[in-house]
């Protein structure tokens, strides 16, 4: 890894083992992108890829006379001079115009990497990665933009953010300021989306992208299941097993907007940020606005390798603190087992029977609160209810403890019912426009996260539950959508500011709390997977993947939350059947070789399951302790998807490739058809594998496969609906 300047040629060279990320200063002085890709060799002067020459109606710089941004790759493109693409950034100066001019001053390349001011963000030691900031200036405009760039050493990432100063007397409006813009040479790609809605989150979406422009976005405050905050850019014969593929991550968990535009000239624009609709930011003399970081990554070896950046640069150097690297307790959660109708007696006793098969960590879901019988009532009331915790969240706490588990609760600090003590004090304490209705969603009102007072306030009650009991988990929920969203505190020009503040709001709760208590396993969690983002990770290691617990959704589901996100992070859990959301019927078996590949837990009350499958289940919570290393940090790889077949196949290998656990499921039967083979990925070649007492070399479980007769006794019983295995692969010697 290095960043070389070449002070003749005005040029950078990030690079690593793998990738090579190439920026010139271009001859109107600003940031124009040479190459991103497979690392090449570094030259002193690579210049000959700047166009210099006229085209009809294409308008040029007037001292160069032959310098056109638009016939060139920009870094970090303004509208209002030569490039009439989407920009990404905007100003509205003191004198209306919208133009600016932002020229290369000077730069600082350093070892590590430094954090950003209350934004989430991976981090790095000096070894792990390098950092070019460079500075430009706008002197019309008397402001000032820094564009920080990482590389890491083991990864082949480039990180990305931008930071803009006004340094003159008058006030300057940012209108939009996105984290990052890529211009890639060509127009050969495929954009690939993770969209969704509450119950079918993160389904992949692929789509030819060709002349003009394509984007995803959130405006509804959390980063959303509609879209996710992550898209690939892939060659069109890129699979997960080879070609080329570029990821853009946000680590934001706010409105953004993902964007991939194509030129009458060939050039690709990839752009993602903070949602430039309802945001202007306005900036006094000396003050600054910093943008979220965006995480780029470059594959030439398809996309599981892509995911699997992903996941290891998610794990090693975005998770923080005690749980970061480490497997996570086994739990089992009451909500589908009892909602809101529970008392200390019913949940002793879905604890004790947890106990007994195993489980690690009880968690005490909704309505443990205020009056909060049903969900008209009691959000913001952080306060427990007598009638459900006689002796209070500590007296439960520590009667699950003497059972020999931990404990943790849910909360969703967020918002707030009209029908609680909190609203009844604080009315103004919930987001809402003056004169205007407010919109509920759930009976909720959401608090106004935007401004101090109201955080410092759910802060102070929810220290004071988790410092009166031991807990070791935190569920932290987020049930709807910000609407009439208006900050009564500030002025009318500082509106464009709240949804950021919001967000800004939250990530301060979550530092609060997680420096009190450091321990705390947090999992963030927003109906499902309504805020399963980047950002999240760095306050809470994994996420409630989905309010859908069916096994067979799941599975789609969980497909498609790998492409961006590591298997530590997604919340699966084994829930009762018929499921509670789509009626289905699936075994024990299946809904726990689903939830293996997650961080596992259970979702019912082992009382109520047959005697036979309390035996299953202790099995299952054994054999998840024994492996749950490996299918959490285990290197993923995607091998059959259930979006384009009715089965679906995926396998986790260590890092020394001598242990591999493979998990296949059939969807949907497929009468009188031959069983076919399963090519598996990440083993060793020369390794000789055994699966259960039969013996197979890497290089013929990767290229002839493993026939699913192997799989399934019977061969062909894959004419069931909903079957599944899981299976140990480990070297012989
Ligand atoms: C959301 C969560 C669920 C559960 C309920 C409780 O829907 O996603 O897991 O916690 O809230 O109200």
């Amino acid at each position: 890894m290095n960043i070389i300047w070449h002070s003749k040629s005005k040029q950078f060279h990030l690079y690593n083992a793998k990738i090579s990320y190439i920026i010139c200063v271009t001859p109107v002085g600003d940031l124009g992108n040479i190459y991103f890709g497979k690392c090449i060799r570094d030259k002193e002067d690579m210049s000959y890829v700047v166009n210099r020459f006229g085209l009809s109606n294409v308008a040029v710089d007037a001292d160069t006379e032959s310098y056109s941004m638009e016939l060139n790759r920009q870094e970090y493109p303004s509208f209002g001079t030569t490039d009439f693409g989407t920009q990404a950034f905007e100003t509205e100066q003191s004198n209306g115009s919208r133009v600016n001019s932002f020229v290369y001053k000077d730069h600082r390349i350093f070892a590590g990497k430094t954090a950003l001011t209350g934004l989430p963000a991976t981090y790095a030691d000096d070894k792990e990665a390098m950092t070019l900031e460079m500075q430009l200036e706008d002197e019309v405009a008397k402001m000032s933009l820094t564009l920080s760039y990482t590389i890491f050493e083991d990864h082949p990432v480039i990180t990305r953010h931008a930071v803009f100063t006004n340094n003159g007397a008058s006030k300057v409006m940012l209108t939009k300021a996105l984290s990052a813009c890529l211009d890639l040479p060509d127009q050969d790609y495929e954009w690939m989306q993770f969209s969704g809605a509450w119950a079918r989150e993160r389904i992949p979406v692929t789509r030819k992208i060709t002349a003009g422009s394509v984007s995803i976005e959130s405006k509804r405050g959390a980063s959303s299941a509609n879209q996710n905050p992550f898209i690939i850019i892939k060659r069109p014969n890129t699979d997960d097993h080879g070609g080329e593929a570029i990821g853009v991550s946000l680590v934001y968990s706010g409105n953004f907007i993902a964007q991939a535009e194509c030129d009458t000239f060939g050039r690709t624009r990839i752009l993602m940020g903070i949602n430039p609709d309802r945001f202007s930011w306005p900036l006094e003399k000396g003050e600054t606005f910093e943008t979220p970081e965006a995480v780029i990554a470059y594959t030439a070896e398809g996309l599981n390798s892509l995911s699997q950046t992903y996941h290891e640069l998610y794990n090693n150097n975005l998770v923080r603190g005690k749980w970061k690297n480490t497997p996570r307790p086994i739990l089992i959660n009451n909500w589908e087992a009892t909602f809101m109708n529970f008392d200390e007696e019913k949940i002793l006793k879905i604890a004790k029977k947890a106990k007994e098969a195993g489980v690690e960590l009880f968690v005490l879901d909704d309505g443990w609160f205020g009056e909060r019988d049903d969900d008209f009532a009691g959000l913001g009331d952080w306060i427990e209810n007598p009638k459900k915790l006689p002796q209070g969240m500590a007296g439960l706490a520590r009667k699950v403890n003497a059972l020999g588990m931990k404990f943790g609760f849910w909360i969703e600090p967020e918002m707030v019912n009209p029908n609680s003590n909190l609203y009844r004090r604080h009315p103004d304490w919930a987001l809402g426009t003056p004169g205007r209705k407010s919109s509920l969603g759930r009976h909720q009102l959401v608090l106004d996260f935007s401004r101090e007072e109201v955080v410092d306030h759910i802060y102070g009650m929810l220290s004071k539950v988790l410092s009166d009991a031991p807990i070791s988990y935190i569920k932290w929920d987020m049930n709807r959508s910000l609407t009439e969203v208006y900050n009564i505190d500030i002025t009318p020009q500082e509106q464009g500011t709240v949804y950021h503040k919001y967000v800004m709001g939250v990530y301060r709760l979550y530092e609060k709390l997680r420096n009190d208590y450091p321990d705390i396993l947090f999992e963030s969690c927003s109906s499902g997977g309504n805020r399963f983002d980047a950002g999240m990770l760095y306050y809470a290691p994994q996420a409630w993947c989905s309010d859908n617990t069916d096994a067979i959704d799941r599975i789609r589901i969980q497909y498609g939350t790998s492409f961006g996100y590591p298997i530590s992070s997604i919340g699966a859990h084994v829930s009762a059947v018929p499921n509670q959301q789509t009626g289905r019927n699936v075994s024990i078996s299946t809904r726990a070789n689903v939830a293996y590949f997650g961080t596992f837990g259970y979702e019912l009350d082992l009382n109520h399951v047959s005697e036979e499958e309390f035996e299953e289940v202790k099995l299952q919570i054994e054999f998840m302790k024994e492996n749950r290393e490996l299918f959490q940090f285990g290197r993923f790889y995607r091998l059959r998807s259930p979006f384009d077949t009715d089965q679906c196949a995926w396998i986790v290998v260590s890092s020394d490739r001598r242990k591999a656990i493979l998990g296949f499921y059939c969807l949907r039967a497929n009468v009188n058809s031959l069983p076919g083979f399963l090519k598996l990925a990440g083993l060793s070649e020369e390794k000789l594998y055994v699966i259960e007492d039969k013996e197979y070399y890497g290089d013929e479980l990767m290229n002839l496969g493993v026939t699913l007769k192997t799989l399934f006794e019977g061969g062909f019983a894959l004419a069931n609906d909903f079957i599944s295995c899981v299976k140990v692969i480990e070297a012989k010697e």
